[in-house]
């Protein structure tokens, strides 16, 4: 393909993406099937790579991101991001909107109410319907370009196409972390040894700032815009604004309302208070705001915020009561997690007797001693938090809570790895949670889907000494199915179709399922792309992992670990034999070219256009091999920026090429 027609191919592949995207993140609906979705990236994906010149500034590649940021510039906003003024009851508000009609003479005003939004703000510049920048509030007048990480999220248009589209426009809002995903996001996880983050607003902070965007995109954050800026918007009031955001396909929450008085404020915040636990993402008050521009300029600001538009904050629901004890669970991966052991409290809505602690540092943290009253704090989690201790209610004799040394399960000594917040009960094969998790995670949905078992079964199998290991579900005749409460022809039955169904499951289910740590599923489906069977995968070597797309030294390490181990590899060798699938169908991606054909690479460093698995999926697609480690036989060490000396070194003096990220891109254009 030449440049010219590459160049018409890129436009008409942005544009149909694009066009997809916007239908099924803003509209909800869906034209074509999610393969044929992805059939169309991997196309652009390629062409971009062997043309990067032509690459439009409103590529849809760049929602999977791959550029890695290792200091973000410093911005100056050209209209300081302020706070808000905070009030916390109808009397504050009330003299707030005194304040309003005051500076306002007596003119009428209405106001306009929104949820706040408990995330981080974030501004975002348009020029020309194009996102050039988005920057960080930082300390409201200079913050950090984290343009290449905000524009993986997907319901963000990188590009506006409406006819009344400014030259110039800034737009500010939200970014956040859907409960939802911050769910999914700690399950998956905690499933697979990961610790755990302590609340989405933190995680959403932590996401926008990560150095690799290709590790943003997979997070799934969202934003919602709430305030526009600009010379020439050509609107009178915010509600226009609103509106015109609608229009131009940004993402705004539709829980906004005008409201004629300070009545009708109160009424709203009302509706709010425990609605808002029903919206996909935390909030924590209401913003409220005079609707008028002209009304909000007369009013204008104060040196910290503006006098036209206030918060109010909704009372984090909080009570005191006794802390009775602390019990600790053992996690699947051996983590453990300390349980706070409340008298039972009434607390909106429900009753409370169990809070997380989270982990060790959090009882240090707390200082917490036995008989404390403690203040529980329900948020817009389920599972409600000590927040507080009352001191004054301390017994003197009180004993400080000193954390457990011993599985409480399985009385082995604990461990806690440097750096690490957890503790672990190290007795892998032989602590009775561990080895029900394992089940566990081997029957989800994601692994060997066995729907027709659940945990309790799991518990009753392994109380009765039938299941020890996943392995073990293989073997399990009816008559043992009969044994357990309740079951009676119909359900064994049922419980066995199940077991037999999963042998069809795919070898990257498996693989997922045997429980490697830091072995999630999207990495087992690198694994089991890369190595193709699972007699390759277990001779593998530390090296030939680390060559495997998103495999990195810790996954590595543990994989080898695995299989070192005598009893998991007689785990491994049993549900061969029970006939799981242990190779691979995938089909490997088609090859684009062969360019590249026998030439073998070795990437090192950090790259300003591409992750270092993107190029090794680059490298690949034409035909070329990626190696580990730099030898004589090697044609070419792709270097970054902060390569190891010693590769630098070995490769100058066995006379290895050298090539930098855009000699690569001249080589793939052949
Ligand atoms: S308007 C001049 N609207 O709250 C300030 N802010 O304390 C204009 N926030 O930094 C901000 N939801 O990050 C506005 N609906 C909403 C909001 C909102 C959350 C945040 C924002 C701001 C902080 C102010």
């Amino acid at each position: 393909m030449n440049s010219a027609e590459a160049k018409t191919h890129i436009q008409q592949l942005t544009d149909k993406i694009n066009h997809h995207n916007d239908l099924y993140y803003n509209k909800s609906k869906t034209e074509i099937s999610d393969f044929e979705f992805d059939k169309l990236l991997e196309e652009l994906i390629t062409l971009e790579a062997a043309f990067p010149e032509l690459r439009l500034p409103d590529s849809p590649t760049q929602r999977v991101g791959g550029t890695i940021t290792k200091e973000f510039a410093s911005v100056v906003h050209q209209y300081p991001m302020l706070s808000l003024g905070n009030t916390y009851s109808a009397e504050e508000l009330t003299d707030f909107d005194a304040r309003v009609a005051k500076g306002l003479d007596g003119d009428a005003y209405e106001y306009f109410c929104e949820l706040k939004f408990d995330g981080v703000s974030i501004s975002l510049m348009y020029e020309n319907g194009l996102l050039t920048k988005a920057v960080t509030r930082g300390d409201g007048v200079r913050g950090d370009d984290v343009t290449t990480n905000i524009k993986t999220i997907k319901s963000l248009p990188l590009r506006i196409r409406a006819k009344d589209v400014p030259a110039r426009f800034e737009v500010r809002g939200e970014v956040f972390l859907p409960k939802e995903v911050f769910k999914q996001l700690n399950k998956e996880r905690e499933d697979i040894g990961e610790e755990t983050y302590a609340n989405a607003r933190n995680t959403a902070s932590g996401t926008v700032k990560m150095q690799d965007s290709s590790e943003v995109a997979k997070r799934k954050l969202d934003c919602y815009l709430y305030y526009l800026l600009g010379e020439d918007n050509e609107v009178e009031s915010h509600s226009d604004a609103m509106k015109k955001l609608e229009h131009w396909g940004f993402n705004v929450s539709p829980t906004y309302k005008k409201c004629k008085s300070v009545q009708d404020v109160l009424g709203y915040i009302q509706t709010w208070e425990k609605k808002r636990h029903e919206l996909p993402l935390e909030t924590d008050g209401v913003v409220i705001k005079v609707n008028s521009l002209e009304q909000q300029e007369r009013l204008g600001f104060t040196a910290k915020s503006p006098r036209w538009a206030i918060a109010y904050k909704y009372k984090a629901e909080s009570i005191r009561t006794r802390l009775n004890g602390i019990t600790y669970q053992v996690g699947r991966t051996g983590a453990v997690t300390p349980v706070a052991e409340l008298e039972p409290v009434f607390l909106a809505g429900t009753t409370v007797k169990r809070a997380s602690l989270h982990n060790a540092n959090e009882i240090m943290r707390l200082d917490l001693h036995l008989g404390d009253y403690v203040f529980v704090e329900k948020g817009g989690e389920i599972i409600p938090k000590v927040t507080g201790v009352d001191l004054a209610k301390r017994n003197a004799s009180a004993k400080r809570v000193s954390y457990i040394t011993h599985c409480p399960e399985c009385n082995s000594i604990l461990i806690r790895k440097e750096g690490e917040a957890n503790h672990y009960c190290p007795n892998e094969k032989g602590c009775p949670p561990q080895i029900k998790g394992k089940v566990e995670h081997f029957i989800q949905r994601k692994a060997m889907d066995i729907d027709s078992l659940g945990e309790q079964t799991i518990r009753q199998l392994f109380e009765l000494g039938l299941v020890k290991t996943p392995a073990d579900l293989y073997d399990l005749r009816k008559e043992d199915l009969l044994k357990l409460d309740k079951v009676k022809d119909k359900s064994a039955q049922n419980m066995l179709d199940g077991i037999a169904a999963s042998k069809t499951q795919p070898f990257e289910s498996v693989l997922f399922g045997i429980g490697i740590r830091y072995v999630g599923k999207t990495v087992a489906e690198k694994l089991a792309r890369h190595f193709k069977t699972m007699r390759n995968l277990e001779q593998a070597s530390y090296e030939a992992l680390l060559e495997t797309p998103e495999v990195g030294e810790k996954i590595a390490q543990s994989v080898v670990e695995f299989f070192k181990d005598t009893d998991n590899q007689n785990e491994v060798a049993r549900l061969g034999q029970s006939g799981l699938q242990f190779e691979s169908n995938q089909q490997e991606p088609a090859l684009v070219s062969t360019v590249l054909a026998d030439k073998s690479f070795v990437i090192s460093g950090v790259f300003e256009h591409y992750e270092r698995d993107q190029l090794k999926d680059i490298i690949i697609a034409n035909g070329g091999k990626v190696l580990s480690s730099v030898s004589a036989k090697l044609d070419y060490l792709l270097a970054g920026d902060n390569m190891g000396p010693a590769k630098r070194e070995k490769a100058e003096k066995l006379g290895v090429k050298i090539i930098s990220e855009a000699e690569f891109e001249n080589l793939l254009k052949g």
